[in-house]
């Protein structure tokens, strides 16, 4: 059956009709209030075909609408599948099967703490962790193998120890700062990260909305669950939102991105180059394993479920080949400032100054890509000096350097701006604060943030960030990776640690 656009509207295909195509022979889906055929998709989509197999017949949408962008149907199946509306009414409601599990998530939600109890990052963290749906939370929480990158880049900051000084006026702080020529509130932005509405049924928007009130720039994600246009309807006035870019292997799609980003008011494109090939998350691997595996019967397909968890399965289109080469044309089809997202040693900073790029973020992708990479505030902290043994300090004027990566303290900010950081990205937080408690979640963040920022800049003895600098802080102990610190309990407390396999239910 084939419904052009024209006649969608006068057709409509009822429940019963889709029903009888729930086979990999016919499997026919509704996602949205429109019916598709996926059947020739089956074993082409990245997450494997048991999840849809799941709902052959069936609506798929919830599952479906936390992890897909709103216009993956239409990038990805050929219109000839795109079936057209459905009688919503004739589609039979499901019964949800009995689900302990989350019978258990909905009793700690009623018990969940109230806002005012969060008084620090963690504890978003820490109520985020009870409340959000298992895969949810495998998903943001999870990182590259052992997760040793994930946990440095928090501790990395717990090896950097002030040097205050005293007896300096310290009446007035202004935590103000600029990037990118934006003028900002404090220096943090709200970085990229993937499939906002697992943690919120209203996704990005809700960051965007919190960005706004706290005058920060949020960079939008490729891979939100808004689209990106829902993310810039979003912004109100004149706030600033950056784009983050992962490079499609088909050049004229990441123009297209690039153009519709500037059009659309985009002040920056932060190109990720670290992750040519999304990294091991065995967490999220192993909660999508379970997801799928109740059905492995049904499906009459192999014993073997070959999905790769959500990061894998939304990444497929990322250029492997992106390479130096490529950045003369990032130049040429935009003129927003280009910043590469993901540098990891000064080598590559020198060279992204010199092929005339406009700053780079210091980071290991929050821990998600190469395991046992070093932290972003190690190494700023090898970076700066370098600069300067080269004679580029002056080029800091144009060229500007932040760090994203473990950072929950305004004390970390601090220490990123003493070591010569323009800024800090925060994520994960963030989305911990929203998949709890919504907007005014991601709102107490960002102000615990800014009243730790202003008593802190007081404590050292600063008014200003233009007046932080190195001489505030000992990193003496920052590359020495065997540097004991004192437990951070808060930190160890919400901490999941990797579990082994879990033996599979006997058969009946
Ligand atoms: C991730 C990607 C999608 O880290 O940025 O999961």
């Amino acid at each position: 059956m084939n419904h052009d656009d024209n006649n969608t509207q006068a057709v409509q295909l009822t429940g019963e009709e889709i029903a009888k195509h729930n086979s990999k022979d016919s499997c026919w889906v509704i996602i949205h209030g429109k019916a598709y055929d996926v059947t020739e998709f089956l074993p082409e989509h990245p997450g494997g075909p048991k999840i849809i197999l799941k709902y052959a017949g069936k609506d798929a949408t919830e599952e479906y609408a936390p992890i897909h962008p709103p216009d993956t149907l239409d990038k990805f199946l050929d219109k000839s599948k795109h079936l057209g509306e459905v009688n919503m009414k004739t589609v039979a409601k499901e019964e949800k099967e009995f689900d302990p599990e989350e019978e258990d998530r909905q009793q700690r939600i009623k018990e969940m703490p109230i806002l005012e109890q969060c008084y620090n990052l963690m504890d978003f963290e820490a109520v985020a962790k009870r409340v959000m749906k298992k895969t949810a939370w495998a998903y943001y929480s999870s990182a590259a193998d052992d997760e040793l990158t994930l946990r440095e880049n928090h501790s990395a900051f717990h090896k950097i120890w002030f040097r205050p000084r005293i007896l300096h006026d310290v009446e007035h702080i202004d935590a103000s700062t600029t990037m990118l020529g934006t003028k900002v509130s404090i220096p943090f932005y709200v970085t990229a990260t993937a499939l906002g509405k697992l943690g919120n049924p209203e996704g990005e928007v809700v960051l965007t909305r919190g960005a706004k009130k706290h005058d920060v720039i949020q960079m939008i994600p490729t891979l939100a669950s808004c689209s990106f246009d829902e993310i810039v309807d979003a912004k109100e006035g004149d706030q600033v939102q950056w784009l983050q870019l992962y490079v499609n292997k088909n050049r004229d799609i990441t123009k297209r991105i690039i153009e519709h980003a500037e059009k659309r008011g985009c002040k920056g494109l932060f190109i990720t180059v670290d992750a040519p090939q999304l990294g091991r998350r065995e967490k999220d691997m192993r909660s999508k394993f379970s997801d799928v595996g109740s059905n492995v019967q049904n499906t009459g397909g192999d014993n073997v479920d070959r999905s790769q968890g959500a990061a894998r399965a939304i990444s497929s289109f990322i250029d492997p080949s992106l390479s130096w080469k490529d950045i003369p044309w990032f130049k040429s089809v935009t003129k927003m400032p280009i910043l590469l997202k993901g540098v990891q040693r000064v080598e590559d900073v020198i060279r992204a100054m010199t092929i005339g790029v406009d700053g780079v973020v210091l980071s290991n992708h929050g821990g998600r890509q190469l395991d046992t990479a070093r932290s972003g505030i190690e190494i700023l902290a090898e970076v700066m000096p370098e600069i300067r043994k080269f004679g580029l300090q002056d080029r800091l004027e144009t060229f500007e350097i932040y760090i994203d990566g473990g950072i929950r303290r305004a004390t970390d900010i601090i220490k990123a701006l003493c070591l010569g950081a323009k800024g800090v990205g925060i994520g994960r937080p963030f989305l911990y604060a929203m998949s709890a408690y919504g907007l005014p979640g991601v709102d107490r963040a960002m102000q615990l943030l800014k009243d730790e920022f202003e008593m802190n800049m007081r404590l050292i003895g600063c008014n200003s960030v233009d007046q932080l600098g190195p001489e505030f802080v000992d990193t003496r102990g920052l590359s020495m990776h065997t540097t004991g610190v004192p437990v951070d309990t808060l930190g160890m407390g919400v901490y999941d640690p990797l579990v082994g396999p879990t033996p599979r239910p006997s058969k009946l």
